[in-house]
């Protein structure tokens, strides 16, 4: 499928202003294609006990996989940072595990991006034939 990252951005940026941050201030917003061409949008959703805030990227697979959508396109991720935003740890992870070559594009406001993927993002990341070893 050809993917219109553009406008996966855009799709991004609209997410990130519903993002709920009253702690961090930081706003970050995604937005996932799925094979049957839809898109979902996640933000961060943060609490008053820290550890339980949500990332966008999380929320954003966690709605289309919820919604039956369980193949990924491809993701766009953006934030207010100097540069293409991060993705935390978790989100690594959590992108490893359901589609580990996706293309993950992540950016900033002054859309300027980085291509990459779970994979490259999680080197030698923890995935479902690790848990094997106790067999
Ligand atoms: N955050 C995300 O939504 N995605 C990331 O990959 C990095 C961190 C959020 C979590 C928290 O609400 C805020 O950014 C500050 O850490």
């Amino acid at each position: 499928m050809m993917v219109d990252y553009q406008m996966l951005l855009e799709n991004a940026k609209s997410a990130r202003e519903r993002a709920y941050t009253p702690y961090s201030r930081f706003k970050v917003g995604a937005a996932v294609l799925t094979a049957s061409g839809r898109i979902f949008h996640g933000c961060n959703i943060e609490n008053a006990a820290y550890p339980v805030c949500l990332c966008a990227e999380r929320s954003a697979l966690a709605a289309a996989w919820s919604a039956g959508e369980t193949e990924f396109v491809a993701i766009a991720v953006v934030a207010d940072t100097p540069g293409p935003v991060a993705p935390c740890g978790m989100c690594r992870q959590f992108m490893f595990e359901l589609a580990p070559d996706m293309p993950v594009l992540l950016a900033n406001l002054a859309d300027q991006t980085q291509p990459t993927t779970p994979r490259e993002l999680l080197p030698g990341g923890f995935a479902r034939e690790s848990l094997t070893a106790n067999d």
